[in-house]
């Protein structure tokens, strides 16, 4: 299977992918790391040796044009899955609608709850006693598609850091699972 991955943070998720890459635990071709600006997740591709395509969104006239290289890109790389690893812009609904049931995120909450952006964060103003990451199907709204897996976990008493420190295997583990399931490689 031929994948691409989007991110534009750190890419420990994307780390996760290239991880059961290698190991064989899934037999993906990642065959670009899509970022929208210079972020931590290209030294991972780097150490991968996986070519890193950088579609700076502040280097376009505006959104349109953006999204018009990013979908010429995406279509020159003629892939099978598109997995958003912490990519923080939004897709327009021709790139959702081409890829329709072939593009995954994963988002750290139990959604519905909590869609968009500072999802932990907004877990823990709340005090909620749990919260979860959640992998689902992109569709053209923010963290709306149909949800493939969930996993909750407790955050009773514990502090900002302290969550992310629980949060991030848990990720992990779940998008490499989900990525198993939907490709039949389970
Ligand atoms: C993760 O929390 C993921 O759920 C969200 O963006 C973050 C990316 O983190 N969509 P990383 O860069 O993979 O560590």
């Amino acid at each position: 299977m031929q994948v691409a991955v989007m991110a534009s943070g750190t890419g420990s998720n994307f780390e996760a992918i290239c991880q059961a890459c290698e190991s064989k635990e899934l037999n993906f071709e990642i065959k670009a790391l899509i970022v929208d600006k210079k972020c931590g997740a290209m030294e991972i591709a780097k150490k991968y040796q996986i070519d890193v395509v950088l579609i700076d969104f502040h280097s376009y006239p505006n959104k349109k044009a953006y999204n018009h290289a990013l979908k010429q890109k995406l279509l020159n790389l003629d892939c099978d899955l598109i997995c958003l690893a912490g990519y923080m812009r939004i897709l327009t609904k021709d790139i959702v609608d081409l890829y329709e049931g072939q593009i995954i995120n994963i988002h750290p909450s139990l959604l519905p709850k909590y869609p968009g952006l500072n999802a932990i964060e907004q877990a823990f103003d709340a005090k909620e006693i749990k919260t979860g990451v959640t992998t689902h199907y992109v569709d053209s709204n923010v963290d709306t598609g149909a949800i493939i897996k969930q996993e909750e976990f407790s955050i009773k008493d514990l502090s900002l850091p302290e969550i992310y420190v629980k949060l991030k295997p848990i990720e992990h583990r779940l998008y490499i699972d989900t990525l198993k399931l939907i490709t039949g490689e389970k």
